[in-house]
């Protein structure tokens, strides 16, 4: 398998995206990580999908909505017709978690279904079979800048056992040191914040990154 940075804009300041995802998309990123979150779900408000859709014609690099929100059934289609390939949402913030990935899919859509810290991976294993990823969170949701979540990795090793195949995303608290371990727990695409931010050049840092895997 591969490994794959989804560098996530959300430690950048927003009013001036453009260059800095076009600079992710320059710099080898697979796919932008866009945070939305809803006031509800987790305390903090952040963007809506006009906001998204205003940086579309950056390229062709995909984008992916982290839907940190409440009744994601309600949000998805805003974000997708934004031009979102992928949408994640949360198993928490759905009754419907499985209804919500067969729609996607037949909307030609890759879903991935999001878990908290305090959510167990059992909780998604009824839904492998309709979704094209599982995202497990290293941070508890809501911010970025948080220490990893050690303990998360043995929902992705559990994960990674039950289907070879999976695409496995881990997202909070990625470095060079936290991604080679989460790479060894068997994940494959990895959110990259902070680091990024902090890092010589947003290039450099997903150089960095990627070369810890493997
Ligand atoms: C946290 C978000 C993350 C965040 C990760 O709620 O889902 O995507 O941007 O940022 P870092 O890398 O700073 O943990
Ligand atoms: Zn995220």
């Amino acid at each position: 398998m591969k490994a794959k940075i989804a560098p996530s804009v959300l430690s950048f300041p927003l009013p001036s995206l453009r260059p800095v995802v076009e600079e992710m998309a320059a710099g080898g990123a697979d796919v932008i990580h866009f945070d939305v979150m809803d006031g509800q779900f987790v305390p903090p408000i952040t963007f809506g999908a006009q906001f998204v859709k205003a940086l579309r014609d950056v390229g062709e690099i995909r984008f992916e909505a982290h839907l940190m929100t409440q009744t994601p059934e309600r949000h998805f289609e805003a974000f997708a017709s934004a031009g979102c390939s992928r949408i994640i949402f949360h198993q928490e913030a759905t009754a419907h978690g499985h209804r919500l990935a067969q729609t996607l899919r037949h909307m030609g859509l890759e879903s991935a279904v999001a878990i908290n810290p305090g959510t167990a991976v059992e909780t998604v294993f009824p839904l492998l079979d309709v979704v094209d990823a599982v995202l497990v969170m290293t941070v508890n949701p809501g911010w970025g800048g948080q220490h990893f979540i050690e303990t998360a990795l043995e929902k992705v090793h559990a994960l990674r056992r039950r289907k070879p195949d999976l695409d496995i995303e881990v997202d909070g608290g990625i470095d060079p040191e936290t991604i080679r371990r989460a790479w060894d727990a068997g994940a494959d695409l990895f959110v990259v914040g902070t680091y990024l931010q902090r890092a010589p050049s947003i290039a450099e840092g997903i150089r960095l990154v990627r070369e810890r895997c493997g």
